[in-house]
């Protein structure tokens, strides 16, 4: 492991004399992972932030993390180092317009991905994550109808690994519907043996290529307990820090992204928007902060806890 710096050491101190945990998701900047005390998938995440004894959460990810994070402390406090660090899903799916939805279908079963706002959890009967999204949905009764939000292509593929009907709200996520499938298929014909993994927010026809489809923790799993040495990997390029760690003798390439992305590999702005200086000046200065009132808290928290029980 590289040796910590100043700036490093400085935050590990810090975080010990305040009682504070960072929680960081596998998208962050590499010298962000190294200072976490734990790294994971959004499942785990949330998990660990139900569990922790510390006083204080900082949370290196997106803002429907940290949030989700304080919805399940509503008595610590939680910090996220940039409030502006959002989600392109999340912002797909806008409270009004949401509930008017609901409202024309009064008796289904909503199921929210947990990329979405604490408002929108409100109105959901069960979260989950793309870990855990195929068992909440089979644990549906097969008779109730179903309305999933916000993910559309996360959505598509548990309607057809479950073979439930869906209705499926119009979202996606900017950085997993970048990917290009002519220069994937362009890649795989340079390297023949590689086995293509993907995260389930990718488009249909991404997935339809996929040898291994899962969470940023499942794809880590797959590939470390995998017999091949090549992968080409469709998800967040942040996830390439760990997987590597993991697989140093591996070798993985990043999913390539159309001609006309910003990025020729692809990174989500929003979880980049954190910086190891912003980290440790938010746990410095205990600000930006996150902060709900009881009643979202209140309402956010019983479908979270209905996928914690499932999970
Ligand atoms: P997971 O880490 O749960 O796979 O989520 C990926 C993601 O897009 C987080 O925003
Ligand atoms: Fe949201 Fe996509 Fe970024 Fe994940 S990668 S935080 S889903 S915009």
């Amino acid at each position: 492991a590289p040796q910590p710096t100043t700036l490093q050491e400085e935050l590990a101190q810090l975080k010990k004399d305040k009682n504070a945990v960072i929680l960081a998701h596998y998208y962050q900047e590499p010298e962000i992972q190294e200072v976490a005390d734990f790294i994971g998938d959004s499942l785990e995440l949330a998990k660990k932030a139900a569990e922790t004894s510390a006083e204080i959460i900082v949370f290196a990810g997106v803002h429907f993390m940290a949030e989700t994070a304080k919805i399940l402390n509503p008595s610590k406090r939680v910090f996220l180092p940039d409030l502006n660090a959002g989600c392109s899903l999340a912002d797909s799916c806008p409270p009004e317009a949401f509930r008017k939805l609901k409202e024309q279908y009064p008796d289904h079963v909503v199921v929210t991905y947990i990329n979405c706002s604490a408002e929108i959890k409100t109105h959901s009967d069960v979260v989950c994550t793309s870990s855990n999204a195929e068992k909440v949905i089979n644990s549906i009764p097969p008779e109730k109808q179903i309305i999933f939000a916000p993910d559309k292509n996360l959505g598509k593929y548990l309607m057809q690994k479950t073979g439930r009907e869906m209705l499926l709200w119009d979202g996606a996520c900017i950085v997993h519907e970048a990917f290009s499938l002519d220069k994937m298929l362009e890649l795989y014909k340079q390297h023949p043996s590689a086995k293509i993994i993907a995260h389930p927010e990718s488009e249909t026809h991404i997935l339809k290529i996929a040898n291994y489809i899962g969470s940023t923790s499942g794809m880590l799993n797959y590939v470390k307990g995998s017999e091949h040495d090549t992968f080409i990997v469709a998800t967040e390029a942040g996830i390439l820090h760990q997987m590597q760690n993991d697989v140093p003798q591996k070798t993985l390439i990043p999913a390539p992204a159309k001609e006309d992305n910003t990025c020729a590999c692809s990174e989500c702005a929003f979880m980049k928007m954190n910086t190891l200086k912003k980290l440790y000046d938010c746990l410095a200065k205990e600000t930006p902060e996150i902060k709900l009132s009881e009643d979202l808290m209140k309402k956010a928290l019983v479908p979270i806890k209905r996928m914690l029980q499932l999970s």
